[in-house]
């Protein structure tokens, strides 16, 4: 666990509260792990997560600006939020577009008490004239990569990390610090989570602990939300070869999974907020198109760039929706491939893990159009896609 980074990021931030918290017994590792990670945003609220040392439980307090005030300190089942690994708090009923700040208390079990510092929040707005949001993939725990990302991604109404966070859940101790604290630092200042999920984030014995940790807005790892002008879908593209590969070992479901999505997808697409966004984005990590779609030898190595497993399921509701462009990862290779006869929507794919392959991807969009710019970590721009909005 990276304490000495944590620790450092919070005293470079010009925090006391957690510092002077600390127990002074040698060799007690902190209560807290983790700054506070806050993730899917919805209209309404959104959900902080972070690590703790020990068996505990936590509740938050909340100010908004436009003068209220609360806690939330409720889990689904009506117990205070507890864990021995991670704490996990939703807000909810605030009014769309809430501006304010949150903290934590954190109280273990056996009686120390450790109270976060403020962090701001905004929860999304459908309303909005404008959105700007922000789009990482692939980081695959490269610390170097992630302390770039974050230093050079500006403050946005979202964060969508892309999939593979990790290289393999091989070990559960892996969790915490690559999803809550990546690079060691605090990666939702100023830009709330989503997280979708890729290929190496369901690989490894401890894979199916990564639910508990992160959150998403419904519970599942496929879910729709707009902001301002932009309506979004995240979808789990799954493995990228067939769930019956050895290299699984009985461990997966997707085909199960993808025909879920069809039908929760023909569905979604009619609510009102998301039928007539001006702008339609898809989010997920496996492209649903490629440069190269020749037929993968799964016997010998061979894997999907593209997910045509995927595509079959969804490309007919997606068409239905009129989604303008799908945006991805996986292939570590920067591309745009835009509509054509086939395909009514684009396909965009950021980069790899090493700071000289990745990119990072912006979006800002208000009435007029949605540009969609991927950078590398250098400033270089790699492509940039302008969106009409659809009438
Ligand atoms: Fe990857």
């Amino acid at each position: 666990m990276k304490r000495r980074s944590f620790l450092g990021t919070v005293a470079s931030a010009g925090a006391s509260g957690l510092l002077a918290q600390q127990p002074a017994g040698a060799g007690k590792p902190s209560l807290v792990q983790t700054p506070l990670v806050l993730m899917a945003p919805t209209e309404h609220g959104l959900e902080a997560a972070w690590g703790v040392s020990r068996l505990s439980r936590g509740f938050l307090e909340w100010e908004t600006e436009a003068g209220t005030a609360g806690v939330a300190g409720m889990d689904a089942f009506g117990l205070s939020p507890q864990g021995d690994r991670v704490l996990r708090v939703r807000l909810d009923g605030l009014p769309s577009g809430t501006r304010g700040r949150i903290r934590a208390r954190t109280t273990a079990a056996d009686g120390e008490s450790v109270l976060s510092d403020w962090k701001r929040f905004r929860t999304l707005d459908s309303g909005a004239s404008s959105t700007r949001f922000v789009m990482w993939n692939d980081t695959h725990v490269n610390q170097e990569t992630l302390r770039q990302l974050h230093a050079v991604t500006p403050a946005a109404d979202f964060l969508i990390w892309n999939g593979d966070t990790c290289n393999d859940w091989v070990q559960e101790d892996l969790l915490i610090p690559t999803l809550l604290h990546p690079g060691g630092c605090d990666i939702t200042q100023g830009r709330p989570l989503f997280l979708t999920w890729g290929n190496h984030d369901v690989r490894g014995a401890h894979a199916f602990r990564m639910s508990s940790v992160v959150a998403t807005p419904g519970g599942r790892p496929f879910y729709a939300f707009r902001s301002g002008p932009v309506a979004v879908i995240c979808l789990h593209t799954g493995e990228d070869k067939p769930d019956d590969h050895p290299s699984f070992q009985g461990r997966v479901a997707f085909d199960a999974l993808r025909a879920e999505q069809t039908r929760w997808l023909t569905e979604v697409i009619r609510r009102p907020e998301l039928r007539d966004a001006p702008y339609r984005l898809a989010f997920c990590h496996i492209p649903l198109r490629w440069l190269d779609e020749s037929r993968q030898d799964y016997a010998t190595g061979g894997f999907d760039r593209h997910s045509g497993r995927s595509r079959a399921a969804w490309h007919d509701a997606l068409v239905s929706w009129k989604a303008q462009a799908i945006l991805s990862g996986h292939t570590h290779q920067p591309a745009w491939l835009p509509p054509n006869g086939d395909f009514p929507y684009g396909q965009i794919v950021g980069g790899g893990p090493q700071p000289a392959r990745a990119t990072w991807t912006e979006g800002v969009a208000d009435a007029t159009q949605l540009r969609l710019k991927m950078s590398r970590l250098n400033g270089e721009v790699v492509h940039e896609v302008l969106l009409k909005p659809l009438s």
